[in-house]
């Protein structure tokens, strides 16, 4: 039987030795994405309820420097999970967090895991 960490595992969790209670599961809309803040940094959290899935990446948005990813609008292409930024559009991989459009920087990406009801994020503290 695969666990729930295995279920919902998102990027390599090999280095993660601190996992960050974020939020309960209900604090995520489905289909979309909700910011939290762990220490100075800004993260996207997206229940990709479609897929069922869930992704953490940088909430700013490196083409114009804007904290505005965890409102941008996740989708996939061709089978890889995304997140469009709402400003001009550039397109993020949830998996790797390479810019698909190619024109800008990367992203950083996160692991996630939902255990008894709340979603945790992994950090290589
Ligand atoms: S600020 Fe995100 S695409 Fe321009």
């Amino acid at each position: 039987m695969i666990s729930e960490l295995e279920k919902y595992k998102t990027a390599d969790t090999s280095k993660i030795n601190t996992w960050f209670k974020a939020a309960p599961v209900s604090a995520f809309p489905e289909n979309g994405g909700a910011c939290v803040k762990y220490k100075d940094l800004q993260i996207a959290i997206f229940n990709f309820s479609r897929r069922n899935e869930w992704y953490a990446c940088q909430n700013l948005c490196p083409h114009k420097m804007q904290m505005i990813l965890s409102r941008g609008m996740i989708g996939s292409t061709e089978g890889e999970p995304k997140v469009a930024c709402p400003f001009h559009k550039k397109n993020f991989s949830l998996k790797t967090g390479k810019n698909i459009n190619g024109d800008t920087c990367d992203i950083a990406v996160y692991p996630v895991k939902v255990e008894d009801g709340h979603v945790f994020v992994g950090f290589e503290d």
